[in-house]
């Protein structure tokens, strides 16, 4: 007879922005790289995805999956495919090796995964949505210690090749691997959030009509026609693993900053090597680019280092990285050059409670007192209103956290995080009925 329980497991994880880029597959069906990458993980309490996995013998209708409310067809997806059918494998060989175990690895499932930023903010949201559902199916099927976070990584790493980074927390690599079959192409931690606590990130949300190339469409065209992407694989990217992890060692942030920003430019200039050519950053992406690289250049001048890292993934908007001291001088001048930004005021710099947002028209920003004695402040205009259409204040972050747990009564966590009502089917639809 079939299990009569339900089992339930809810889990978030974490937005990676990467600082050594992931451009290019050798292997496009297990996607692996044709390069190591590395990136820091970001603060799950501002940016996040949250999956909810049931399984139950009650659900008839088999596997099902709904992504922000809306379902999808789990068997039009390859990839979801591969991790839903990664995880249950690992559970079923576990419930053959040990007779006390729960038989569930045969019951359906019923997957609801949101993310808590609209994807309108043009924000990736693939490698937070697979970390979650693979920690979700980890969690749900208990495949830890039996697999290790990087063998997790390793599944993630199958839905989107980013996912596999925001397995862990703080600052993390994914090493590319030789293996034909994958097997050693997984995420480890470099270091973890608590090694340089005080990185932040500010992201600008710049405003773009056109819908881009997408990252794994794109990286597949650069890796056919660029021959700069093969002098980057070969020559540029192995050095500058070596550089970041030093940096990132040290939290000597002048060299972070300037590996980063190197590297960003050299992907981009990947893409437009890439026939025919692929424009992901727009006037504002490098209006961004030039304001960052003058305060830079007259702080070097002034005190020998760099105070802000701009990085830029397969769209418009630039994630800049500073020490936490750093930021208000760095929101400022943001603010200055590109009015009325959205603004989500997490740590209360603007001194109107923490978490207040700043919406629509604003009063115009001053630029910030103690620039640099020769910041050209006409490096660039003050830009059309909402040219930057929105800053999300974060910070480095830790990995996918376990919210909650259930077979029946038994209740680990808190129930509330659940996104999967007792009748199998999304709250969140149940919840938008009684509105
Ligand atoms: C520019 O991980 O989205 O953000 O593996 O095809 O799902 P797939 O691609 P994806 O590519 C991310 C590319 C990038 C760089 C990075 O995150 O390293």
């Amino acid at each position: 007879m079939a299990d009569p329980k339900t089992y339930t497991a809810t889990c978030s994880a974490p937005v990676n922005i990467a600082v050594i880029k992931y451009w290019g597959k050798r292997d496009t069906s297990l996607i692996l790289p044709t390069n190591d990458s590395l990136s820091v993980t970001l603060d799950q309490d501002h940016l996040r995805s949250v999956t909810t996995a049931s399984a139950s013998a009650a659900f008839e209708a088999g596997d099902r999956l709904w992504l922000n409310g809306i379902e999808e067809q789990i068997k039009d997806s390859k990839r979801l495919l591969a991790c839903i059918q990664e995880c249950r494998k690992v559970r079923k060989s576990r419930e053959e090796a040990d007779a006390s175990l729960a038989k569930m690895s045969d019951l359906p499932l019923h997957i609801c995964s949101e993310n808590n930023f609209p994807t309108a903010a043009g924000l990736a949201s693939s490698a937070s949505g697979f970390a979650a559902l693979v920690a979700t199916l980890a969690s749900l099927y208990s495949l830890q210690p039996t697999l290790s976070t990087s063998d997790l990584s390793r599944i993630a790493r199958q839905g989107s090749g980013s996912a596999c980074r925001s397995l862990f927390g703080g600052f993390v690599a994914w090493q590319s691997g030789t293996s034909p079959d994958g097997s050693d192409s997984l995420a480890v931690e470099v270091a973890p959030k608590s090694h340089w606590p005080s990185l932040q990130a500010l992201i600008c949300v710049v405003s773009d009509a056109k819908k881009g190339t997408p990252s794994t469409a794109g990286m597949q065209q650069s890796v056919a026609t660029s021959p700069l992407l093969q002098h980057r694989i070969k020559n540029v990217v192995p050095g500058r693993m070596v550089e970041m992890g030093k940096a990132v060692q040290a939290k000597d942030f002048d060299l972070f900053a300037e590996v980063t920003m190197n590297d960003s430019n050299n992907f981009h200039a990947c893409a437009l090597d890439t026939s025919p050519p692929i424009f992901y950053m727009n006037d504002t992406s490098r209006a961004i680019v030039q304001l960052i690289e003058e305060y830079n250049r007259s702080s070097i001048e002034e005190t020998g280092k760099r105070r802000v890292a701009y990085t830029y993934d397969a769209g418009p908007n630039a994630v800049l990285y500073a020490e936490e001291k750093e930021v208000p001088t760095v929101l400022a001048l943001v603010r200055h050059y590109f009015p009325n930004a959205d603004f989500d005021d997490t740590f209360n710099l603007l001194g109107a409670g923490a978490n207040a947002s700043h919406r629509g028209a604003q009063a115009p920003a001053e630029l910030p007192s103690g620039l640099p004695k020769t910041f050209n402040k006409d490096i660039i205009q003050v830009h059309q209103p909402g040219s930057v259409r929105r800053l999300i204040h974060t910070r480095v972050g830790d990995g996918p956290r376990t919210l909650h747990k259930a077979a029946d009564a038994d209740n680990v966590g808190d129930e509330k995080e659940s996104l999967v009502g007792p009748d199998g089917l999304p709250l969140r639809l149940q919840r938008a009925k009684r509105v």
